[in-house]
């Protein structure tokens, strides 16, 4: 039984009571039958006690600035989604409404080149307002996590050292399964700390990916049913905590799907990879009519908040941090070349070389040469270094 059926009313506020509804309505796992959704069952259950109307006139207000016109055409059930959204982990729902924000804004502003992205939307008659909802609820599906995987507090340094403990029974046969039988450990590696390097500088890995989930809850958690929990999600207590969270894109376009946004769903579906290779919904920009996918640019935005915000396990970082992951993305084929290529152009005319210090310059001097290397491969693409002002004054 959910323990707030056990709550004496008067003890708490009615706000703190639909929080704590949110955070403990349990999977009751039907897989695959979309009315077992966590966060409808929520919602349900917020509507059934009379603290589902209060919550989302609160949130309405809540986000009133960040939302701006655009409020107007949020219906009441995405409404109703962004509460359960917040009331289950406050820092989703304001990620999301972030990342809806910074789309939003290179959507609608004109970028360095004179192109403005949200004409070339109405000329492909792709509608703003469901690529805004796509943005606003790209995350909703981590409602479908266990509570105690989202909230996790485990910083790297910590699963490191757990992994430095459990060097023969855990990390080894995992990094034996992605590297091949014969992988050892080098000899510097001997402490969590050159662990934790380790795994950072050789193999590009955060050890979140590599320690199971059930050595970073503590045992109330894992008693409390978390392999319950996780099959919901398809996965089991063995899984990596960055494993059981990759499945949230997946959830969201369920969510989406259920409530008739069908767009919404394949491109919140979409906003960490492209699945199977399908490029869904793409439009076709500017004189050069190259074609961009919409995901994509869910995907910058979303990215550029996650590194520009502070999150327990790292510190807030700086927009070049945020540009360097972008362009490394864009090398990996997470996002297609011409819309890293604008948005990251973009950016880089907002940062003066001259003000940076120590690895910021690096760090900078690699984004140049990501952007002239990406040119001097694409015929025609516009150049980083001209603005249009500039453009303008040549042609004159
Ligand atoms: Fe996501
Ligand atoms: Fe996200």
């Amino acid at each position: 039984m959910n323990h707030w059926e056990n709550i004496v009313p008067s003890r708490e506020t009615p706000g703190e009571r639909a929080r704590m509804i949110a955070q403990d309505v349990e999977h009751t796992s039907e897989k695959g039958d979309p009315s077992e959704l966590r966060v409808l069952k929520i919602r349900n259950a917020l509507k059934e006690r009379g603290l589902l109307e209060q919550e989302v006139a609160r949130i309405k207000s809540l986000f009133k600035a960040e939302l701006g016109p655009f409020a107007r055409h949020f219906g009441d059930d995405c409404w109703e989604m962004l509460t359960v959204l917040e009331l289950f982990d406050e820092e989703t729902a304001w990620h999301c409404v972030d990342t809806y924000e910074i789309a939003r804004n290179k959507v609608e502003k004109t970028l360095w080149n004179g192109l403005v992205l949200a004409d070339e939307f109405h000329a492909e008659s792709v509608d703003l307002g469901r690529f805004y909802r796509a943005c606003l609820l790209h995350d909703v599906g981590k409602i479908e996590v266990p509570h105690a995987v989202l909230v996790n507090r485990v910083t790297d340094e910590r699963c490191a050292a757990i992994l430095f403990q459990h060097q023969d029974d855990v990390l080894l046969p995992r990094l034996r399964e992605k590297l091949g039988d014969n992988f050892s450990l080098p000899k510097s590696v001997d402490s969590p700390g050159a662990l934790l390097q380790f795994l950072y500088d050789d193999l590009h890995l955060r050890p979140q990916a590599v320690a199971p989930i059930k050595l970073l809850l503590d045992e109330q958690s894992v008693d409390d049913g978390l392999s319950e929990q996780l099959a919901h999600c398809g996965c089991t207590p063995d899984d990596s905590l960055l494993d059981i969270m990759r499945t949230h894109d997946t959830h969201s376009e369920k969510i989406l799907s259920h409530l008739g946004y069908t767009v919404e769903g394949k491109l919140a579906g979409s906003h960490h990879q492209h699945k199977n290779g399908e490029h869904r919904y793409r439009i076709t920009i500017g004189s050069l009519q190259v074609s961009i996918d919409l995901a994509d640019i869910v995907h910058l935005a979303d990215v550029e908040n996650a590194i520009l915000s502070r999150r327990h396990y790292k510190d807030k970082q700086t927009p070049i941090d945020a540009l360097r992951v972008l362009s490394l993305h864009a090398r990996q084929g997470l996002v297609e070349g011409y819309v890293a290529y604008l948005w990251i152009a973009d950016e880089m005319q907002s940062i003066n070389r001259q003000a940076l210090t120590g690895s910021e310059i690096a760090a900078y001097d690699s984004l140049v040469s990501f952007l002239d290397t990406e040119r001097s491969h694409h015929l025609g693409w516009p150049d980083w270094r001209t603005t249009t002002m500039e453009m303008r004054k040549a042609a004159a």
